[in-house]
């Protein structure tokens, strides 16, 4: 495996592969790689004849408030765990090699980024469609594997490859999830003992909103998010953010639920802000 900081090598380097006639998997992370990454990377090894990985922390992604300087890192612990799960290309640049100067040039994917993560995150998505944006342009031609577990994200970044004609296949990969049910993330690592032994109560609210959906056969979105509300505020270590049911393809709050559809949940507890999601069928 090789671990590569340049944009000019990395490009080269997968220029190479496709010259060759390899198929190029592409798996974008932020590090601190976990067992939800690792499904990403085992997937698109699984589909295409050689995997690259980006690990960039983007600036560009969080608010002054956020988490930028404090998010966890780990080089060495990453590149064990891509290398055993099949990566041969790591992009791991500096902060100066990918901005080198000021970027004046942002990615807006309207609509998709209003709501939700993006309501309560305002630039967020941008910083994000940026970044995927340059990292497709970087690559070049390949299949992408991103996690269900940023829904609103997989969405926006189908969205803005689909607009530009992005020559990538977006490919959306389902949640690992710990034993107890907590998805994996990065900043799990903020946790406290106690507040990791409260965390799973966000699947538990996501799974009473699908028991109320499917078996139940609830129409009402309000009734819905009401009965999420309740199992996550009745965590005192919790602070809700938002607990909502989407229509799964474009986002929105259908006025009574049919078809497919996605539960969204975010909440802050402690240091961190968990966010999960999952689906249901009306
Ligand atoms: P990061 O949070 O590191 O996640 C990288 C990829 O791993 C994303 O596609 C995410 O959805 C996926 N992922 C994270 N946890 C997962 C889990 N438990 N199960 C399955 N997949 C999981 O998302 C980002 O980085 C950044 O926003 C990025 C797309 C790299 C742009 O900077």
């Amino acid at each position: 495996m090789q671990v590569i900081d340049t944009i000019a090598a990395f490009r080269k380097a997968l220029d190479g592969e496709r010259a060759a006639g390899r198929t190029v998997g592409l798996v974008p992370t932020m590090g601190y790689l976990h067992d939800g990454h690792a499904s990403l990377m085992r997937r698109a090894q699984a589909e295409c004849d050689v995997v690259a990985a980006t690990i960039f922390v983007n600036p560009l992604q969080f608010a002054a408030n956020e988490d930028l300087s404090s998010y966890p890192r780990d080089l060495d612990g990453d590149t064990a765990l891509a290398a055993a799960a099949g990566v041969t290309y790591i992009l791991a640049p500096s902060v100066k090699e990918m901005y080198p100067s000021e970027v004046l040039t942002s990615i807006r994917v309207s609509t998709l980024t209003e709501t939700l993560d993006g309501a309560s995150r305002p630039g967020h998505f941008d910083g994000v469609a940026t970044v995927v944006a340059k990292l497709f342009n970087i690559a070049g031609p390949c299949r992408a594997y991103f996690g269900e577990k940023d829904y609103q994200q997989l969405a926006v970044v189908r969205r803005m490859a689909s607009d530009l004609s992005a020559p990538v296949e977006i490919i959306g990969c389902p949640t690992v999830r710990e034993p107890d049910g907590l998805a994996m993330s990065s900043r799990n690592a903020y946790l406290t003992a106690d507040e990791r032994a409260a965390a799973p109560r966000l699947y538990q609210a996501l799974q009473t909103g699908r028991r109320l959906i499917e078996d139940e056969g609830e129409s009402d979105p309000a009734v819905v998010r009401n009965a999420m509300t309740g199992v996550v505020t009745t965590e005192p270590l919790f602070t809700l953010d938002y607990a909502e049911v989407v229509d799964a393809g474009d986002l929105t709050v259908p006025p009574v639920l049919a078809g497919e559809l996605r539960l969204l949940i975010a909440a802050k507890i402690g240091r961190a802000r968990l966010i999960d999601n999952i689906g249901a069928t009306r």
